[in-house]
């Protein structure tokens, strides 16, 4: 393992020697600077894992050390070397990002301790950083999780369409994704400096869906006491997100469609048209081909907003990705609530992988947050799932000793048929279960003829 960087900064030159030597037993390199000064510049050449200052020094204080580490290593950890009884300058250096202080004169054995700990929470977020890093780097949107082919091949398509004005139509079960890929075509477009708004048309009333989307003068109707902007109107420029598409009245639709059309908008009430730009983006989960049928929905609006369209596959059919997502999630939660959660067992994460995930990755997401808030030890174990999900099946030792006899070989064989069988020939689960990588079961299955 690589040593991690060290710095000492203290303008005593006993205490300097005796810090240094006391951290000989970690894997650490330890370098020293005999004041603010030198610390300085010692920062500004290296990036330095655990930095331990004294506060008190001549030239420049242990504040000032203690926002430069902060500026140059925003991973790094500092310590800071307190007089004694001075507690209120010791609370001041945490609030400024100083994960731990100690008062001297200083006690080596938790001087040692601290740096330990202080390493081990860096080497946590730097490992964490360098995975969050590679999934952005892969999937290449902020915020959206996923390796899976599915994922990869949506957000090239969103990457390409984004640029452009076109309509985008977002199809996909609850909890999937569409609200957070219409915003990341937004985001990728010209348009990211102008507004993105939001309007769910699920459940409005026809009067109240169309006063959002087009803005009212006042006395059109009771309780127009002012003329009011529509949505179209605050997103000129921008992107306007329609919601449960589906879910709009008839007689709404006409409208937006010659909005759309025309791209010029009314408020009600009112003859005057404004000119607006606006890019649609409009997100489904319900069957819009049989409503076009029964006609519930306008086939030419239909044809109007499915200019593109995006699929978002269910989490069950990617579930290579859910190891992702847990791991994402877990340390978002551990965080916001403060609790000491840092990873989840194996058993626990095939239990997850195995679920079918009927509310997606909103679902998933609930349930981490759950885990990660109910939990009591510090890793994640089949007893904290939630109910739902449950554990998976036992091993069941009466069977093993009819196996004895049996040749390695053979064993695996069966073993990994029947995984196979269980997860329907889903090769993601299969290897999940079986804890070894895809490309290894690939091989296995090639080699054992399965
Ligand atoms: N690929 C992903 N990576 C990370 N987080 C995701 C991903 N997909 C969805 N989420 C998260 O899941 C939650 C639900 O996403 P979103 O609101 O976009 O779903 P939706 O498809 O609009 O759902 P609904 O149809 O119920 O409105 C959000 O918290 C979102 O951040
Ligand atoms: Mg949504």
């Amino acid at each position: 393992m690589r040593r991690a960087p060290v710095l000492i900064v203290d303008d005593d030159d006993a205490l300097r020697a005796t810090l240094h030597d006391a951290l000989e037993i970690l894997p650490v390199e330890v370098d020293v600077a005999s004041g603010g000064r030198e610390a300085l510049a010692r920062l500004g050449e290296r990036s330095y894992a655990v930095v331990a200052t004294d506060l008190v020094m001549k030239d420049v204080d242990g504040f000032a050390v203690l926002a430069e580490a902060k500026r140059r290593s925003p991973h790094g950890r500092v310590i800071m070397l307190t007089g004694h009884g001075s507690r209120e300058v010791a609370v001041q250096a945490m609030q400024r990002g100083a994960t731990y202080y100690i008062e001297k004169p200083v006690d080596l054995t938790e001087f040692r301790t601290k740096v330990g700990k202080c390493l081990d929470e860096h080497h946590k977020d730097v490992e964490y950083g360098e995975l969050r890093a590679r999934v952005e780097r892969e999937s290449g949107i902020r915020g959206i999780i996923g390796q899976d082919q599915k994922i990869v091949r949506l957000l090239e398509t969103v990457r390409q369409i984004a640029p452009t004005a076109a309509s985008v139509l977002v199809r996909g079960e609850s909890g999937t994704g569409k609200e957070l890929v219409a915003r990341a075509i937004h985001e990728l477009s010209p348009r990211r400096e102008r507004p993105f708004v939001a309007l769910n048309c699920g459940g409005l009333a026809e009067g109240t869906i169309e006063s959002e989307l087009f803005g009212h003068q006042k006395g059109s109707f009771t309780g127009a006491i002012a003329d009011r902007e529509g949505k179209f109107e605050y997103a000129d420029g921008g992107t306007l997100f329609l919601d449960e598409v589906g879910e709009m009245p008839l007689s709404t639709q006409v409208k937006l469609l010659r909005v759309l059309e025309e791209r010029e908008v009314a408020r009600l009430g009112s003859n005057k048209s404004r000119r607006v730009d606006v890019r649609v983006v409009a997100a489904t989960n319900a069957d819009l081909e049989a409503r076009v049928k029964e006609n519930s929905f306008r086939e030419d609006l239909y044809y109007r907003l499915k200019v593109v369209t995006l699929n978002l596959p269910p989490l069950r059919e990617r579930s290579g990705d859910i190891k992702l997502l847990v791991e994402h999630y877990l340390r978002h939660f551990a965080k916001l609530h403060g609790k000491d959660v840092e990873s989840i067992d194996r058993d626990a994460l095939v239990a997850l992988v195995r679920y079918e995930w009927p509310g997606n990755v909103r679902e998933l997401r609930n349930a981490v947050e759950s885990m990660v808030v109910r939990a009591h030890g510090n890793i994640l174990t089949v007893s904290d799932l939630p109910p739902e999900i449950g554990a998976p099946p036992p091993v069941e030792h009466e069977g093993w000793e009819f196996l004895a006899g049996r040749t390695a070989q053979e064993v695996e064989r069966n073993h990994i048929r029947v995984t196979l069988q269980q997860t329907e020939g889903n090769r993601q689960k299969a290897a999940t279960a079986l804890g070894i990588s895809e490309r290894t079961l690939y091989r296995k299955i090639k080699e054992y003829g399965l």
